[in-house]
């Protein structure tokens, strides 16, 4: 019993709450800094959002840099444009605003404002996270999405066009000093996006419950951050301006971020080759693959899973734990189709000649290695192809 060593890292100060932004400029004088870059994408650049950001900081007299051009799916290429605005702006620390993709990018730009070399270097699936060496800018981050929780993640996912996949960057001295959490922010997030995102955090949730491994504060974090998925995500993405719903919905997941140091598991692999080779978005390619993988685990998990289904309200009472985890499946499927997710990777317009492909990237992925039922090529093809066919019934 406990002899491998499990490790706890919850270092992040969090701010919670409507107009939570508007202590940025307090905290980066808490923290001492006076040029910050900010790292953002396209569409937020051009937002009032980040336009209120950038006030508080001509207000302050802060002098800083906005990089706002980081992709969807941000690749090597932003990291290093990144890098250059964080370097000729003579920056001392990083304000990521966003969803994952600018916030997982502002961390990996404080990597490598003090580690030299490529960013693949430091790559969890060569063993290269470990040399990162600190100390690392302090970053602050500011979610506008409830979906990553990259607030307070000690990852980034990067696609490297070498590769032609995504890679892992992670180490603990990569979560962000601060995390503002402003879930007034999040009013304007379109449902099919909230629906998208609101699932990456569930699936979070529900795969870090259910890696092996000793970590109870996860484990108890994860089955709250379910509660709340299972009470307000649909409420969220019908009433956008429900400061309630997106209140939860932000803290959910942040807590699946914090829950998901215990590692994730394989609808993140198939997710991962799904963004990758089809530009599909993270939270809809998990959304398409959650179910398949849970009927996969559901001998290895169903003690995990029949923990999910009473977060779902459901009473499990006289139930064995095969058959009360059965009832959670059905669970996520119907939250599911109620929030509009399509039905299959087919409806989603993935073309099956690409199945294998996907498998192999799949495969190359390392979040299948924890998932609690040990997974082949093959089998992640077996649910690839489910996952073609039909997420339901
Ligand atoms: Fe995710």
């Amino acid at each position: 019993m406990f002899e491998t060593i499990s490790h706890f890292t919850f270092p992040t100060e969090i701010f919670f709450g409507v107009n939570a932004l508007k202590g940025l400029p307090g905290h980066l004088d808490t923290l001492g800094m006076k040029t910050p870059l900010v790292v953002t994408d396209r569409g937020l650049r051009e937002s009032g959002i980040c336009a209120a950001l950038e006030s508080l900081l001509v207000k302050a007299g802060l002098s800083y840099t906005v990089f706002g051009d980081v992709g969807a799916n941000p690749c090597d290429g932003d990291v290093a444009s990144a890098l250059e605005a964080f370097r000729s702006g003579g920056c001392d620390c990083v304000v990521g605003l966003g969803g994952g993709s600018p916030l997982d990018v502002a961390k990996v730009v404080s990597v490598l404002a003090v580690n030299h070399g490529d960013l693949l270097e430091y790559a969890i699936h060569t063993g290269g996270h470990v040399t990162i060496r600190g100390p690392l800018p302090p970053v602050v981050a500011i979610p506008t999405t409830s979906g990553t929780g990259s607030e307070v993640g000690r990852c980034s996912v990067i696609t490297s066009k070498t590769l032609g996949r995504k890679y892992m960057v992670c180490n603990p001295l990569m979560m962000p000093s601060i995390a503002l959490l402003d879930p007034s922010l999040t009013v304007g997030l379109p449902p099919a996006l909230t629906a998208y995102t609101g699932i990456d955090a569930l699936t979070h949730n529900i795969e870090a419950l259910t890696v092996k491994e000793f970590h109870p504060m996860c484990d108890a974090i994860a089955e709250k951050a379910i509660e709340f998925v299972a009470r307000y995500l649909e409420r969220a993405a019908r009433n956008p301006d429900d400061l309630e719903a997106r209140g939860h919905m932000m803290m959910a997941a942040l807590m699946g971020a914090v829950a998901f140091q215990k590692d994730l598991g394989t609808a993140h692999s198939l997710a991962h080759a799904l963004s990758s080779v089809c530009g599909m978005q993270h939270g809809l390619a998990n959304a398409l693959c959650l179910v398949p993988v849970m009927r996969f685990n559901v001998t290895a998990s169903a003690k995990e899973y029949a923990v999910v289904a009473r977060c779902f309200g459901i009473s499990t009472f006289g139930m064995t734990d095969l058959e009360a985890a059965q009832t959670a499946i059905s669970a996520v499927e119907d939250l599911m189709s109620c929030i509009g997710i399509p039905g299959s990777l087919a409806a989603a317009g993935v073309a099956e000649s690409d199945l294998t492909l996907l498998s192999d990237k799949a495969f190359e992925d390392s979040c299948h290695l924890t998932n609690p039922r040990p997974c082949t090529r093959d089998d992640l093809l077996m649910l690839l192809r489910q996952a073609y066919e039909t997420t339901s019934g």
